[in-house]
């Protein structure tokens, strides 16, 4: 089996929707669809409305029909944005995807998709970061019952006869994150907002999740953090052999001419990676510009973070 891994399209966004095709139109061209699983690790929307989710389902449901499996996680993105999750967009995001969240599965995670050899397990990292008070900053957050359900599952002869893929959207590694993977020559300002900012973006119950996966998964697929690295180094501390970070496949948020997915084979092990040129260079982003501008570069991001570290203060002491 191949999997074929996939994240962050952030469909609604830019000119996302033809990159995705784009992707797409690419892995169609790999063909045998039944040898491949096609798992995307999430923020398939930019947003938790329904216009993306009508345009990224009307991009996906082609594939589908022409026999390829595809499997999917929500992200922060798909279930309100990059600050905070809302519980009604989580609802109808799962409601408008469940064919490709759940399958013939119940409605319910962690969920198990087996195939003659792969036993695919999706999380929802969003699940317990719906109340009003664990909703902010959108780091994601699994709860202690779908863990304990992970925990039982991960147990069955049937999953522990196959080979374990489990998928999620938020990181989950303690030492390699933060805001930006790498905050160039900015100056003292911007070591000092990518040494503050990395306890960002990973999943809040992380710890119990590893303790819980360990010596038991062969692939860990995640996403959220839009740099693409192999964690698995990371990973081979839990007894894990493999674990990716898929990156923005249609590189949002990234300054890159080239997408790109994974092509992860399930029995060897050995990761494929494929990129699909843009037609033309994108125009400079807002962040490589403000690369160029090294004092507006550093100071912005800085006054982002302590602007959000004093609102977050000014909300939790209310
Ligand atoms: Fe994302
Ligand atoms: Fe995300």
């Amino acid at each position: 089996m191949k999997i074929i891994h996939f994240s962050d399209t952030h469909i609604g966004r830019d000119n996302s929707p033809q990159r995705l095709q784009m992707l797409l139109d690419d892995i169609a061209s790999l063909g045998d669809p039944a040898g491949h699983l096609i798992i995307h690790n999430g923020d398939l929307n930019d947003c938790g409305c329904l216009d993306a989710m009508q345009q990224s389902r009307a991009l996906l449901d082609p594939m589908a029909d022409k026999g390829w499996r595809l499997m999917l996680c929500p992200g922060n993105h798909d279930c309100g944005d990059a600050l905070h999750g809302d519980p009604q967009c989580a609802a109808q995001f799962r409601d408008h995807f469940s064919s490709y969240i759940f399958g013939k599965q119940p409605k319910q995670f962690p969920v198990l998709t087996l195939t003659e050899d792969c036993a695919p397990i999706g999380l929802d990292s969003n699940a317990a970061e719906m109340g009003f008070w664990e909703r902010w900053a959108a780091e994601g957050f699994l709860g202690s019952n779908q863990i304990a359900a992970l925990n039982t599952l991960l147990d069955t002869p049937a999953v522990r006869q196959r080979k374990v893929v489990v998928y999620l959207h938020h990181h989950p590694f303690f030492d390699a994150f933060a805001v930006r993977a790498d905050v160039g020559d900015g100056g003292y300002f911007s070591h000092l907002f990518g040494w503050n900012t990395r306890r960002l973006r990973r999943l809040k119950d992380a710890y119990s999740l590893m303790q819980c996966l360990r010596d038991r998964v062969d692939i860990l697929l995640f996403g959220h953090q839009h740099f693409g690295l192999d964690y698995s180094a990371e990973g081979q501390r839990y007894g894990i052999p493999l674990a990716l970070d898929g990156s923005s496949s249609t590189a949002t948020q990234m300054d890159t001419d080239r997408i790109r997915y994974r092509v992860v084979d399930s029995v060897t092990g050995k990761v494929k990676t494929r990129f699909v040129g843009l037609p033309q260079k994108r125009t400079p982003s807002c962040e490589s510009v403000l690369a160029e501008s090294p004092l507006i570069g550093c100071f912005l991001p800085v006054a982002w973070f302590y602007g959000f570290a004093a609102f977050s203060f000014f909300i939790f002491s209310m």
